[in-house]
This record gives C-alpha cells, structure tokens and sequence, in this order.
C-alpha cells in the first residue's frame, strides 16, 4: 500500500508541474499577444495622422464661405435724417417721414445734425445781414425741437435714437463760452440751462447725443460715430459735388447732414474694395433765410438702410418731393 500511494503522490506532482508549465506558457503567450496588438495599434495610429497630415498638405482648402441667404437673426431697417432746424421744420416732409417711419419700424435712427436753427440772440456766430433769423425766439426753437422728437418717440418708441451735433446746434454752446469769457463754472452754468441737448432733454428722453467737439468710436475725426459698417457725421463744408469729395475723404461708408441737398457717390479701390457716400437731404424748408433769392438746389429726404447681422447693409436716400415720400408707394396701396 505504502508504494502505490507513494506512486500515485508522484504521479500528482508530476501533473502539477506540467499543468504550471503550461499556464506559465499561456501567460507568456497573452503578453506576446498584448504587446503585439499594442504594436500594431501604434502603427495605425501613426498611418492615419500620416494621411490626415499629407491631406492637410497635398489640399489646401479653402473655408466655406457661408451662403447668403435665410440667417438664424433677423435684418433690420436703420434710418437717418438730420437738418431740421427748430422753427424751420417743413411740416410737410415731417409727416411723410413718419409715415414712412411708422412703416418701416426701424430699430435704429440717426438724426445727422442741426436739430435746432440757433439763429436767435443766443447765437453767437450769426449768419451776417439777415435779418430772417430773428423772426423766432430761442424759446419757440426749444418748444419746436421737443415737438419733434415727442412725435418721433411716439412712432418708433423702441428705436435706439442717435442726434449728432450739428453746427448750428454748436451756435448755443459757443455763445455760452463767449459770454462767460471761457470760465469753466460759469460756462457750465449757461450750457446747462440752454444748451441744445439740455433743453431738449435728451439724457430724460434716452437718446444718444453724440458731441462734435469729441471724438466716438473708432474715428479722429469729431462728431462723426459709426454704427455697424457704417459712418454718420455733420461735415462743416459743401461743394457742388459733395458726396465724391465725401466718399474720397472718408474711404468708408459714409451717411452726412449739413448740404440739404440729395447725393451719392459710390467709390472702389484697386483691389476691389467698395465704399459710398450719402446725402439724404434736409427735413426743414428748401430755402432757409442765409439763401435769399439764390436757388441753392435745397432738397429733403432720409437715408434709409436694411442692415445685415453682419453690419453690411443695403443704403439709399429716400426722396421727399411736394410732401410725398417715394416710399410711400410700398405700402399705402
Ligand atoms: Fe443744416
């Protein structure tokens, strides 16, 4: 008995071993096996960034530019006009443009200039040997002035409202250093009580005033701000073909006041750049009292603009003739 289970206890021993063997060599294997599909992984990764990186250089492309077309936000009408001159208002051409106005809804409007005449005693630059401008008092412009943008309130109330400063508005301010000989509390005292944008009260109405002593925006030039692609400004001068000199000045888009007179001058450079200016017109009467009986080609009217998201945006100036504005067509049939 004693030597068959010595036998058998052999017999076990022996299995052990092999069966250890054995497993020892299946280990062996899967580590081979492992390192091998490492190996060979790395290899594919390093063929696929080989192709992507010979692709990227092989085939430049060049980005998709985006279609024109439906967009995800929504165009939207900006407005300009300017020279409206207190008293001088043409009721006229007024009401055609709120017509328009209340039509068109704009989101943003811009009045280029001139809000009040400032032709009066408080003006101290008057316009020599006219007697015309004295036909109204300072009171009667400030009363004019706060009519007109009580009803331009009242037909765009959720417009966001730009007034650039004209040269006549300056009139008011410049008397205001005059008289107090440029002493700064003094000063302050006489533009805080009569100055345009204070007693028109455009800071209680919510709109922008923008100074044309001071500069806005991106540009050296005072008075003049930009909204979108698109600058706005009163210039001091005019010449019988103001929007080229305009348009050659300021080589960008450009909207002015000051000329009462309709113009466009679309411009280009060599390398294919386009850029254009515009003259809307005036909103008083054609013929202010400076003229006499000369005929200086006075004509009224806005700019009218239907803005992109992208701030590029289609413009021209809308005709106001006898009262009726050319855009009227569009929706009073
Ligand atoms: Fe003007």
């Amino acid at each position: 008995m004693g030597k068959a289970k010595d036998k058998i206890e052999e017999i076990k021993s022996d299995e052990l071993i092999k069966l250890e063997r054995q497993l020892a060599s299946a280990e062996e294997e899967a580590i081979k096996a492992k390192r091998k599909y490492r190996a060979e992984k790395m290899r594919g990764d390093e063929l696929e960034s080989f192709v992507e990186d010979f692709k990227a250089r092989r085939f430049d492309m060049p980005k998709q530019s985006k279609k024109r077309g439906p967009k995800s936000r929504k165009s939207y009408i900006r407005v300009a006009f300017g020279d409206t001159h207190g008293c001088s208002i043409d009721p006229k051409a007024w009401n055609a443009f709120l017509g328009d106005l209340e039509y068109l809804k704009p989101k943003e409007v811009v009045h280029l200039g001139d809000v009040l005449d400032c032709g009066g005693w408080l003006a101290a630059h008057h316009t020599m040997n006219y007697v015309a401008q004295t036909d109204y008092s300072y009171a009667d412009e400030v009363t004019a002035g706060n009519q007109m943008f009580d009803q331009l309130q009242s037909v765009v109330p959720q417009a966001d409202i730009h007034v650039i400063e004209g040269n006549h508005d300056l009139r008011v301010e410049t008397t205001c250093l005059t008289m107090t000989q440029r002493h700064r509390a003094d000063s302050e005292l006489l533009i805080n009580a009569f100055a345009p944008r204070k007693v028109l009260n455009l800071e209680k109405r919510n709109i922008h005033w923008w100074s044309r002593g001071e500069c806005h925006h991106d540009c050296v030039q005072g008075g003049t701000i930009k909204l979108g692609k698109c600058y706005f400004t009163h210039p001091q001068n005019a010449s019988k073909h103001h929007a080229a000199r305009m348009a050659e000045g300021f080589g960008k888009n450009v909207v002015y006041g000051h000329t009462h007179r309709r113009d466009y001058f679309p411009a280009a450079n060599a390398v294919g750049d386009e850029w254009a200016a515009w003259s809307p017109g005036c909103m008083c009467v054609k013929r202010k009292y400076w003229h006499h009986t000369e005929n200086f080609k006075h004509t009224q009217g806005y700019h009218l603009q239907i803005v992109e998201p992208d701030g590029s945006f289609l413009g021209f100036n809308v005709p106001i003739i006898h009262g009726e504005s050319y855009l009227s067509g569009l929706y009073s049939q």
